[in-house]
């Protein structure tokens, strides 16, 4: 399997190579976390790595470690640490030249039934991570926001200054991370870049667990032959957008110009596909790795929080950042499918022995 690195524009990969100092991932151990920690190293970066496990897994870094090779691996510092702690998120700021901030707790249904603990890594780790990397004096702060924050906004596609109301305790969290990110600018002239993502996917995302997202969840049970349920009619649309597409944009938001920063950017395809055609997509891309599904879906009632239609202007982020998606949804599954057929087997394995 190719690194992560190798998926990306040759231009922003020569870019990255030019680059001096050292990376901050915080969630290095999740999926979009693992995922930029693999392109730095790959591309010849030093990066620390920070997490505690909430939802990330030492197999993610492991698999990083395999994928790089010694000498990479060696340019990769972890610390097992928490955002919600400020000292924890000044001990890994001091020092760092771009930071690259994943840390949260995903999932709109974990924040409906705990919101607190939603908040507490999402808001007050947040605000945390902006204090330290003010005071450490980074030179880019760049985070995940979310499409969420369109909360009820029903225009499409998604403008980035016309937002509603949020829908959920998540995406509550994400305005406000936001909003902290933008008062930072005002009163201490701490510059921060928002990048909202809106449905990514690939390599070591969970399919496990009671939030796992749609693509990975819907994968393995597939790969299990399993009964896939949607939640509503189906119709109900996403932008859904490949992990490599979301590294190119940390990484180019990291080397933004001055004047760009102070801003949040959409970051997904602009294409929009509804979770029929989803379904079908990776049942045909099951089948060309040989895998048969036959059964039908199972649908049940609409999820609470859940935005209806989503689909991405990106403009924004391809004008001033220079961002231009290299994976569609068919090119994406993809390139993700092998991985999962690979981990799903490996799990098995590990349950059988
Ligand atoms: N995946 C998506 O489609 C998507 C969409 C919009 C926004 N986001 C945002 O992108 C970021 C990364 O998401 P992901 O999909 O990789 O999820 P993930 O759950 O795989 O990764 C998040 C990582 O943060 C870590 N973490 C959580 N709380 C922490 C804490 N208190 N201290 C230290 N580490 C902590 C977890 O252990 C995990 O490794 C999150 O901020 C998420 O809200 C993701």
């Amino acid at each position: 399997m190719a690194t992560l690195d190798a998926l990306l524009p040759r231009q922003v990969q020569a870019r990255v190579r030019e680059e001096a100092g050292t990376w901050l991932v915080t969630g290095a151990a999740g999926f979009i976390g693992s995922n930029l920690v693999e392109a730095l190293l790959g591309l010849g970066q030093r990066v620390v790595g920070l997490d505690n496990f909430a939802t990330g897994y030492q197999r993610n870094l492991d698999e990083v470690e395999r994928l790089v090779g010694a000498e990479a691996w060696s340019r990769f510092r972890f610390i097992r640490a928490d955002i919600r702690e400020l000292a924890d998120c000044q001990d890994a700021c001091a020092g760092v030249r771009h930071v690259l901030h994943q840390a949260a707790l995903g999932s709109v249904p974990r924040s409906i039934e705990n919101p607190l603990a939603t908040h507490a890594a999402n808001a007050t780790g947040f605000l945390n991570m902006l204090v330290a990397a003010r005071d450490a004096g980074v030179g880019s702060f760049t985070y995940a926001a979310s499409s969420s924050t369109y909360g009820d906004e029903p225009s499409l596609p998604k403008v980035e200054d016309v937002i509603g109301r949020p829908l959920s305790p998540y995406a509550a969290t994400k305005l406000f991370d936001e909003l902290y990110a933008e008062v930072f600018a005002r009163c201490y002239g701490f510059r921060a870049i928002g990048l909202r993502y809106f449905n990514v996917f690939g390599r070591r995302q969970d399919p496990q667990g009671a939030y796992a997202a749609v693509i990975p969840q819907w994968i393995a049970t597939m790969i299990r032959d399993g009964e896939v349920h949607i939640n509503g009619d189906g119709e109900t649309t996403r932008d859904f957008c490949h992990v490599a597409n979301a590294v190119q944009a940390n990484l180019l938001a990291a080397m933004a110009a001055e004047e760009h920063r102070d801003r949040v950017y959409n970051i997904a395809v602009s294409q929009r596909t509804s979770l029929n055609r989803l379904f079908e997509a990776l049942v045909a891309q099951l089948a060309a790795e040989g895998v048969r599904y036959g059964k039908p879906p199972a649908y049940r009632d609409f999820r609470a929080g859940d935005v209806r239609h989503s689909l991405a202007d990106i403009s924004r982020a391809a004008s001033r950042l220079g961002y231009a998606p290299t994976h569609t949804l068919p090119e994406g599954l993809r390139e993700a499918m092998p991985w999962y057929l690979q981990f799903i087997a490996q799990q098995a394995a590990c349950h059988a022995g």
